[in-house]
């Protein structure tokens, strides 16, 4: 896993993410159409005294997925159970988390895209029906046996919706696609988030860490933590505008929050493919980086502010990139 600080992937030292996230979905910023969607939903399913219908939630690392499951289990007033796609690797390991549900629990399973395709159908009837139908013995002697599960509702999350197979994803009544924060929202992440670690921002500074923290969360609550320890460090403890750019500058996060592998990445496509259209495989090799690496974790938020754009034939770095690297773009006048 990459070391950068602005990675959208959860590092070791976002360990405290459980402390500071929200519980309720009140206080969850942002995501609005996704909150509004689901508060409806949940108070239906509370008023008909049924569990929630299964709920997918798909977008970038770091937009709040795994946070977003835990509220719906609080704001249910039920248990949750967690799991991850790729360590469900035998089916008596999904039989075991399913025999301990309880009647409206929630199952979350995150990287819900690396199951195995043999538990996803085993998936399917837990899903519809709350049955498990299991094959016990070995193979001289099998039979299957039919268990009866109490109502629950699977909370799914992914990264990557367009990985999951089709019958998975129509199992799921509610689909919720989470986008990138504004600098508002983050702006009031990164005050949340200050309140609850005890330490003052100054609203300009909070303005600045949102602006450099990707439209992510996670991101945000990363830099603020590292800009925390600066302000200790070289100031009174409080976090001014002066603090949150020198230390920003000095982790070498840029003022959109673009670090050295942007540039690398940005500036391979414009130096040895002419700022393209190029294929992404072309510019996986010429880095040194995996395709998927760069299509999960590099090139998202690139084309969420417009510096990257896809085309038909391939990758294209655009002209407000070409500005912000201050590169002139070969075959024009300036
Ligand atoms: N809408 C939000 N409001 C406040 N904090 C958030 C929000 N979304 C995410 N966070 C914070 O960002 C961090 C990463 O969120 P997480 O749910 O782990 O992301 P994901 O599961 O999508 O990778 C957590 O510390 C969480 O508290
Ligand atoms: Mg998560």
């Amino acid at each position: 896993m990459d070391e950068r600080i602005v990675t959208n992937h959860p590092l070791e030292e976002d360990q405290f993410e459980a402390n500071i996230r929200p519980d309720s979905i009140d206080e969850y910023i942002g995501q609005q159409e996704v909150k509004e969607n689901l508060k409806i939903f949940m108070q239906a399913a509370k008023m008909r005294g049924e569990s929630l219908d299964h709920v997918l939630l798909y977008g970038p690392p770091g937009l709040g997925k795994t946070t977003l499951a835990y509220i719906i289990a609080n704001e249910m007033g039920v248990n949750i159970k967690t799991a991850s796609g790729p360590s469900i690797e035998k089916s008596g390991d999904l039989a075991a988390i399913l025999s301990t549900l309880e009647p409206g629990d929630v199952l979350f399973i995150d990287e819900i895209h690396r199951m195995p395709r043999f538990i996803e159908e085993i998936l399917y009837p837990a899903m519809e029906d709350f049955t498990l139908d299991i094959i016990v013995g070995s193979d001289s002697s099998t039979r299957n046996i039919k268990i009866d599960l109490p109502p629950f509702t699977l909370v799914g999350a992914t990264t990557r919706a367009g990985d999951l197979t089709s019958p998975l994803r129509d199992r799921f009544g509610i689909v919720s696609k989470l986008q990138f924060y504004t600098v508002e929202e983050l702006t009031e992440i990164v005050k949340r988030t200050s309140r609850v670690l005890g330490v003052s921002i100054d609203d300009s500074a909070a303005v600045e860490l949102a602006s450099r923290s990707r439209g992510t969360p996670r991101i945000a609550n990363r830099l603020l933590k590292r800009v925390r320890d600066f302000a200790l460090v070289l100031g009174d403890g409080n976090i001014t505008l002066d603090i949150t750019n020198l230390a920003l500058d000095k982790l070498k996060v840029d003022k959109l929050g673009l670090d050295d592998t942007d540039y690398h990445l940005l500036k391979a496509i414009i130096e040895k493919f002419n700022g393209g259209p190029v294929g992404i495989e072309a510019i996986a090799s010429s880095i040194g980086e995996e395709q998927s690496t760069i299509e999960d974790v590099y090139e998202p938020y690139l084309l969420q502010i417009g510096f990257l754009k896809r085309t038909t034939r391939g990758r294209v770095v655009t002209e407000k990139a070409y500005e912000h690297l201050k590169i002139k773009k070969q075959g024009t006048l300036f």
